[in-house]
């Protein structure tokens, strides 16, 4: 892996990770405060990839309220130029070990069905597809009906710890 650094997030991080969360694609860019709400309170369960001081990654998850052992994963996204350098995958082990330490044991995600990139690439990092909702084929993947509103298919995937 390039000379990276793994930390949790820091409040003022936030304008950082919305600048590189604009050049995420496939992930649609969201309203601004979303990033500002995890920097602010779920600063413990979210982590970003530092190069030369400077944010190249981030995973943005928290505790369910809840269910003290249910995690979710809003967000990763690494900066495109440094991709397939394993930032991905160690900010992904980092969080795995927090949520250990949490007790956490299980951490659900979504995924739009057609980004299979990424639903190959958190298969092989030991998640499933679930079979929450009513169950629909996108591109021949299973994926649960309506699950962000009218016709935005999604799937959910889940990871045991
Ligand atoms: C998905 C993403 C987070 C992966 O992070 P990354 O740091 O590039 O991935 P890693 O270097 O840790 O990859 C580990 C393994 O995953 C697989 N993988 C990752 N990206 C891949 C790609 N573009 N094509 C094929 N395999 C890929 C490979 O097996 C890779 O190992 P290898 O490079 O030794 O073959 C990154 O591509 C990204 O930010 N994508 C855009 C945002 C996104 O889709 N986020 C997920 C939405 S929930």
């Amino acid at each position: 892996m390039e000379h990276v650094r793994i930390r949790t997030v820091k409040k003022e991080d936030f304008l950082e990770i919305m600048d590189l969360a604009s050049k995420c694609d496939p992930i649609p860019v969201e309203r601004d405060s979303i990033y500002h709400l995890f920097t602010k309170y779920f600063a413990d369960t979210c982590f970003v990839a530092e190069k030369d001081n400077k944010i190249v990654g981030y995973i943005l998850g928290f505790i369910s309220q809840l269910e003290k052992n249910v995690a979710y994963i809003h967000n990763i996204c690494i900066s495109p130029d440094l991709r397939r350098k394993k930032i991905g995958s160690s900010l992904y082990q980092k969080f795995f070990q927090n949520m250990k330490k949490e007790k956490c044991q299980k951490i659900f995600l979504i995924i739009n069905p057609t980004n299979k990139l990424s639903i190959s690439y958190h298969e092989s990092l030991g998640f499933n597809v679930s079979k929450e909702g009513e169950e629909i084929y996108v591109e021949g993947v299973r994926a649960s009906k309506d699950y962000n509103g009218p016709g935005k298919h999604m799937v959910v995937m889940c990871k045991y710890l």
